[in-house]
C-alpha cells in the first residue's frame, strides 16, 4: 500500500483499470502455464510410449460373453488355458472375481487383446516383464489393447479397481512361452474337446446359475442316491461359472463355461454330506454353493 492510500477511504477514480507490474507478471505466468498444461494433455496422447496402443468399441456384456465363448471353444487346451497363436485376437473377460480365460502368449509377439467387464467396474494392472499397464474395464465398453510381450515368463495381472468383497483375490497370469512351446500346445482351431452335458441321465441332477449374474445357484440343496452322481449346471449369465463337488475326500471340478454353456461334474459318491460349489475364484465365498446329501 502506497503512503498516500488509506484503508478507510475509497481509492481514487480509475484505480481498477491500471494493473500494477507485479500483477501483470503474475497473470502472464498463469496464462503461460495454462497453455503449457493444455499442450501436455494432448502431447501425452501424441508422444512417448506411456499409453497402451488401444482401440474401443461398445458391446453389451451378453455379446462380449458370446465372443469370449467362441474364442475359448476354438482354442482351449486340455490344461484349461488358451494358447493364442500369433496373429489371432485374444479375449479376456473380467468379472467378480476372475479374469477369463487364462491366456498363454508367444514371446516377442504383438497381440490384440479385447478386454471388458461383465458385471461391475474392474481394473487390469500388468506390472512386470517390462510392462506397466493399467486399464479400467467397464461393462459395455470393450478395449482392444495392442500388447507386445517380451521374454518368456509368468506375469501377474491384478484387478486394481475395488469391485467387491473378494476384490483382493482377483488376479490372473499372462504366461509367455517360446514359439516352439506354444506350437506344441496350441489347439488347432475347432478341434477343442466337445462338452456333452449328461443331462437327463439316471443319477443326474440339473441346476442352473443365477441368470441375473448374482453369485449363486438356483438351489442350495441337492439329494442323490449313492453311486455315480452327475450334476449338470446350465449357465444363463454372462459370468463364467462351473460346478464342482468336494467333501469326504472327493474333489472334482467341471469345466468353466460362459453364457449358454453347461458345466458337468461326475463322481462316485458314498452316502454322506458333500458341498457342490462354483470353483471360479471368489464365487463360493460369495455364496455360490450348496449341500449335496447322498443317501
Ligand atoms: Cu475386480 Cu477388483
Amino acid at each position: 500500500m502506497a503512503a498516500n492510500e488509506s484503508p478507510v477511504t475509497a481509492p481514487g477514480p480509475g484505480w481498477g483499470r491500471k494493473i500494477p507490474r507485479d500483477e501483470r507478471v503474475f497473470l502472464g505466468l498463469i496464462a503461460a502455464s495454462l497453455v503449457l498444461m493444455t499442450a501436455v494433455v494432448f502431447g501425452w496422447l501424441a508422444w512417448g510410449d506411456q499409453n497402451v496402443p488401444s482401440t474401443y468399441r461398445y458391446m453389451s456384456p451378453k455379446q462380449f460373453s458370446a465372443e469370449v465363448a467362441t474364442f475359448v471353444d476354438r482354442r482351449q487346451a486340455a490344461d484349461g488355458r488358451v494358447y493364442v497363436p500369433p496373429g489371432e485376437e485374444a479375449y479376456l473377460a473380467a468379472s467378480r472375481y476372475t479374469f477369463y480365460p487364462e491366456l498363454v502368449l508367444q514371446a516377442n509377439t504383438t497381440y490384440r487383446i479385447w478386454l471388458s467387464a461383465m458385471d461391475v467396474l474392474h481394473g487390469f494392472s500388468l506390472v512386470g516383464g517390462g510392462q506397466n499397464i493399467n486399464l479400467e474395464l467397464a461393462p459395455n465398453h470393450v478395449t482392444g489393447m495392442n500388447l507386445t510381450v517380451g521374454d518368456p515368463g509368468r506375469y501377474l495381472v491384478v484387478c486394481n479397481e475395488y469391485c467387491g468383497l473378494q476384490h483382493h483375490t482377483m488376479k490372473t497370469f499372462l504366461t509367455v512361452v517360446p514359439a516352439a512351446e506354444l506350437e506344441r500346445n496350441a489347439v488347432a482351431a475347432g478341434t477343442g474337446e466337445e462338452t456333452t452335458p449328461a443331462v437327463g441321465q439316471a443319477g443326474s441332477l440339473e441346476i442352473s446359475a443365477d441368470p441375473t449374474g448374482a453369485l449363486k445357484f438356483d438351489t442350495a440343496s441337492l439329494q442323490a442316491e449313492a453311486g455315480t452322481v452327475t450334476i449338470a449346471m446350465k449357465n444363463p449369465s454372462p459370468l463364467p461359472h462351473n460346478v464342482a463337488i468336494k467333501g469326504n475326500g472327493v474333489d472334482v471340478k467341471g469345466k468353466v463355461v460362459l453364457e449358454g454353456g453347461t458345466s458337468t461334474v461326475s463322481a462316485d459318491l458314498e452316502p454322506g454330506t458333500y458341498t457342490f460349489y462354483c470353483s471360479v475364484p471368489g464365487h463360493e465365498a460369495a455364496g455360490m454353493k450348496g449341500t449335496l446329501t447322498v443317501s
